[in-house]
């Protein structure tokens, strides 16, 4: 039955392995790290893993950039290793998702590197072009790559272009070629077989070029995207690998990370069975201005509108506020010093009250925020990097680009797990990790939150264990309620269970909603009924309609 799918269940948790836990003192969490780690997980209520990309890799983008997708990083462990975080990971009931990361390859992949040889069956895997203007030094169109810069690089030896949609590692594979999609079936069934729950795909509605014709739009985000983002051919690619795989295993899950998705993609890629689930941006965006590269607060009636466009637009969504590329959303939507409990526990309601499977990203659920402003030198991200470049040219004061360089930087959110107050947080048992660790550890801390009865991991704990027991909020029908100002609040029902949601998005005092008095509150982030009628900064509650 449909409504009895896993993911339709359970709460994700996703794990950047780069910097969960290191079992060996090197500084780089890794799988056995991971391994040990599961009791905890499974304890947090957690029944599906997401582990961002453990693949071989040069780790120019950190494994988003794969040059061989059938063997894992030595950074992180062996295959042998992997099978036994699989089979370490069932016993407790928990299910592993894997990264699928097949827009592009590593340049230092196999097929790319054959791929230079003109009259290799390989030059075709990839996006090779002739050059344009007489002498062909001028690349083939005016597309730029979402990572700046132009999105085409040449390559003398071969003397063409490659396209790249991302950092010049990172080489676009050509989905015309149905070599490509063989090789991409080839690699899922690999290791569905070893028994992997399924797939989180990135930047999957990029990936059919249907023209390379120039493109309209700004340099800055990424022109060129109306030739390529959810075109016929990317929907086609989708089913078919459903029909080709993933009729096989029935027991899976696709999950599509689709950037720039709308409501009419978003309908498509679900009713025709392309995809089970989607990340969609447009929460994302709502506290950004220019391109990103500065922070506004969040219109909480906005947040409202966009949240509930989704939930009633499509029928499933995968909902998150954090990533590996978002920074700490406590930093972004809460308030990380007055509020920091309550509002990290009113963002988890959020998240693991709206229809659709909840995502959790490691760290999230103590309430981890940004490492605090440094050193833009010393970031370990490529996106940082290329954009200290650009900065360069331009003679802005250095305290402007820092603010911009540690805005965009994703190492805030990828700082190792904070797991207590010991070295680097009981991360690692070397000082010398691959990002710092943030100071913060010193309260922000599994050990100290597991003590704590009052704490934000505590009430992660409570409220997975509602939600898994929760056919309402499972897979209960979505009812938006009337609201004012920061108030956002909705109804989950199935059959007779019918739950309200109430959150204040904000650190004013509104009005308790009239119908919410008097109802029975199975989990709040405070004591007992605010007395004179008003909601308190960012509360929460879950209350039996
Ligand atoms: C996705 C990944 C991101 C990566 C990019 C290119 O957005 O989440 O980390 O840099 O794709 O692969
Ligand atoms: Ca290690």
């Amino acid at each position: 039955m449909e409504n009895e799918r896993l993911f339709r269940h359970g709460v994700v948790y996703q794990i950047y392995p780069r910097s969960f836990c290191d079992s060996n003192g090197d500084g780089i969490g890794d799988l056995p790290g991971i391994i040990s780690k599961l009791d905890y997980l499974q304890n947090l209520g957690i029944k599906i893993i997401w582990l961002s990309p453990i693949y071989k890799s040069p780790l120019m983008d950190m494994g988003y950039d794969v040059a061989d997708y059938y063997s894992i990083h030595p950074d992180y462990g062996t295959m042998e290793d992997f099978d036994r975080l699989l089979e370490e990971a069932k016993k407790r009931g928990i299910r592993i998702v894997m990264d699928l990361v097949v827009n592009h390859t590593s340049d230092e992949h196999e097929w790319f590197i054959r791929s230079k040889d003109k009259t290799s069956p390989y030059h075709d895997y990839y996006i090779w072009r002739k050059g344009r203007g007489e002498d062909g030094m001028e690349p083939p169109n005016n597309w730029t790559s979402q990572f700046t810069g132009p999105a085409w690089s040449y390559d003398p030896e071969v003397g063409e272009w490659y396209l790249h949609l991302f950092s010049k590692k990172q080489p676009d594979l050509n989905w015309h070629n149905p070599k490509v999609l063989e090789e991409v079936e080839a690699i899922i069934d690999f290791y569905m077989k070893k028994g992997v729950y399924g797939f989180r795909c990135d930047v999957i509605n990029q990936i059919y070029k249907e023209s390379l014709e120039d493109g309209i739009g700004n340099a800055a985000s990424g022109r060129g995207s109306e030739h390529y983002l959810m075109k016929d051919g990317n929907h086609r690619i989708l089913r078919q690998i459903h029909d080709d795989i993933f009729a096989k295993y029935p027991d899976s899950v696709m999950i599509g990370e689709t950037f720039n998705v709308d409501l009419e993609n978003g309908r498509r890629f679900l009713e025709n069975q392309e995809l089970d689930m989607f990340f969609h941006f447009d929460l994302m965006e709502l506290d950004k201005a220019m391109f990103g590269a500065f922070h506004k607060k969040v219109n909480p009636e906005v947040w409202k509108k966009t949240a509930f466009k989704w939930q009633e637009g499509v029928s499933w969504n995968a909902n998150y506020l954090e990533n590996h590329d978002q920074l700490r959303s406590i930093n972004r939507f809460g308030d990380p010093k007055r509020y920091w409990k309550e509002s990290g526990k009113m963002l988890a309601m959020f998240n693991l009250c709206l229809r659709g499977t909840p995502f959790v990203y490691e760290g999230q659920e103590i309430g981890m925020l940004n490492l605090p402003m440094r050193d833009p030198a010393k970031s370990k991200d490529c996106v940082s990097w290329m954009v200290a470049d650009i900065l360069k040219k331009y003679p802005f004061p250095k305290w402007f680009k820092r603010r911009i360089l540690n805005r965009i930087d994703r190492d805030h959110e990828r700082a190792p797990m904070q797991w207590n107050d010991g070295v680097s947080a009981g991360f690692s048992t070397s000082k010398d990790t691959w990002i710092e660790v943030n100071e913060n550890k010193s309260y922000i801390n599994v050990e100290a939150e597991k003590a704590d009865p009052d704490s934000i991991l505590n009430f992660y704990r409570r409220l997975i264990a509602i939600h898994n027991e929760s056919e309402a909020l499972c897979t209960g029908e979505f009812i938006p309620l009337e609201t004012k100002g920061s108030v956002i609040a909705w109804k989950r029902k199935s059959g007779d269970e019918e739950l309200i949601v109430l959150l204040n998005f904000g650190k004013g005092k509104p009005k308790l909603p009239a119908f919410a008095k008097g109802k029975e509150t199975l989990l709040s982030n405070y004591e007992g009924e605010s007395k004179n009628g008003k909601l308190r900064p960012f509360e929460a509650c879950l209350l039996k309609a």
